[in-house]
């Protein structure tokens, strides 16, 4: 393992494929008085300064960081890492866990425009009670493996979950699977239907009013799978597509190779959208459960 002063590197107990980073106190102490300078409407109104707290956390490792986080992404061994503090204190508090968010995403590339959240990360809450319309905060059910980013015309090579915090949680789990993991690719991916385009839209809460068309596979640079899906929006139509779209999810949520995690408080996920599947397990019922989360998506730069 590479070794970055200021953090402990290691493989992450539950996968070989994902690297756990955790960043010491005095990293964090630096950092905190540096993010200082800025407050959340500064970050959320002036793009640039996204690249300021990016290039704060860089230095204070000789740039050696962002390369790291990059060559991780891209490789198709690992594809994925989880990054947070050593310890939490009252320095880590919700603020400073969104900046540290954006800086990491800004050593890896540009985040989208987030719909449901009209800016560029969207912070939302899973509770006992729900009234939306899609999975994502539905707490007592499964949310199935998936890539995000199925129904919208950005690119999304990569996506960031961040746990902000959570009370009263029991359950939850964030559940990955790898395709290289995944007893079912070759199958579904030399299917002829999992090729053909489908019509992918959303429900109204995401805020997004167009369709987009496109195959749940394709092929990387080297002729891999890749993959974009979700359950819940496309729409298949006819039989054929239909038939396809549910022996795929049966094959996601059979597989033995899922990888399960209890994200700590602080942490984040960042992982490859293209080759790296994601989900949750249901909660255990709990009225006073809270859990909020921050997600950022975005293209690589080039
Ligand atoms: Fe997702």
């Amino acid at each position: 393992m590479i070794k970055i002063s200021g953090f402990k590197i290691s493989k992450h107990h539950s996968s070989n494929r994902i690297v756990n980073i955790q960043i010491e106190d005095k990293t964090l102490e630096k950092l905190s008085e540096k993010f200082s300078r800025f407050d959340l409407t500064a970050i959320e109104y002036k793009p640039f300064t996204r690249f300021t707290v990016a290039k704060y956390l860089d230095d204070l490792t000789n740039n050696e960081l962002s390369k790291y986080l990059n060559d991780i992404l891209r490789d198709r061994k690992t594809g994925c890492f989880i990054i947070g503090p050593e310890k939490i204190t009252n320095k880590t508090d919700d603020i400073f866990l969104v900046k540290l968010s954006t800086a990491i995403t800004h050593l890896i590339g540009t985040p989208n425009h987030d719909s449901m959240a009209g800016k560029f990360y969207a912070r939302f809450f899973v509770k006992h009670e729900d009234k939306s319309d899609s999975y994502l905060r539905k707490a007592y059910i499964n949310l199935d493996l998936h890539t995000d980013g199925t129904y919208v015309k950005d690119v999304t090579d990569w996506l960031m979950m961040t746990k902000i915090e959570e009370k009263n949680v029991k359950g939850g789990e964030s559940v990955m699977l790898h395709l290289d993991d995944w007893e079912s690719c070759d199958e579904l991916f030399n299917d002829p239907v999992g090729r053909e385009n489908f019509i992918w839209s959303s429900p109204k809460s995401k805020n997004v009013d167009y369709k987009v068309e496109h195959p749940v596979f394709f092929k990387d640079n080297n002729g891999l799978p890749q993959i974009s899906y979700i359950d819940q929006f496309p729409k298949p139509k006819n039989m054929k597509q239909g038939q396809f779209l549910q022996k795929l999810s049966d094959a996601l949520e059979g597989s033995k190779n899922k990888v399960i995690i209890k994200l700590p408080v602080g942490s984040a996920i960042i992982a490859n959208n293209y080759f790296w599947l994601h989900g949750r397990k249901p909660f255990k019922v709990n009225k006073n459960l809270r859990r909020e989360l921050l997600r950022i998506r975005g293209s690589f730069f080039h």
